[in-house]
């Protein structure tokens, strides 16, 4: 009876839903391009800036303004964007092109649905 009890659990521990419920418990790493941009950004409102400023509260908000502990180019901030779905994704394409004269230092995400995917992320995660 024992080893049968055993045996079972040995079996639901193996099986794909137990795999599938540990994966929806553990901390979403978000989309794979955020993997690139973490290396500059935190995400959630309240987390310290790196080399870039945290995006805590992103949509909504002007370009250049949102943190002030942090030191924005002077383009940035003259640039005039609020952020939201269309504005980001111009801005994530190609960052230079968008605010010539930026500091952020990455040359664009090339794939529009990555962006997508992307900019659906922040939106829940900097809320
Ligand atoms: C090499 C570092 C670096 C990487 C990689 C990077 N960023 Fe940035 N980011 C910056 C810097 C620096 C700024 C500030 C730019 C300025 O002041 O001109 C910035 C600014 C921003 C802003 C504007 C914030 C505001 O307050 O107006 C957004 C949005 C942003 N980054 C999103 C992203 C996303 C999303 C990615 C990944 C696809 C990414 N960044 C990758 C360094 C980086």
């Amino acid at each position: 009876m024992n080893r049968l009890r055993l045996a079972l659990a040995a079996v639901l521990a193996a099986s794909p839903v137990s795999a599938l419920l540990a994966q929806s418990q553990a901390p979403q790493p978000g989309p794979r391009a955020w993997l690139q941009c973490r290396a500059c950004h935190t995400a959630k409102t309240g987390e310290a800036n790196k080399v870039g400023p945290n995006l805590g509260k992103l949509f909504g908000a002007k370009a250049g303004t949102l943190r002030a502990n942090y030191t924005y180019s002077p383009a940035l901030k003259a640039s005039g964007i609020v952020w939201n779905d269309k504005t980001l994704d111009a801005w994530l394409a190609n960052p230079a092109l968008t605010v010539p004269g930026t500091r952020m230092a990455y040359p664009g995400l090339a794939n529009p649905a990555e962006r997508k995917a992307l900019i659906a992320w922040l939106r829940k995660e900097t809320r």
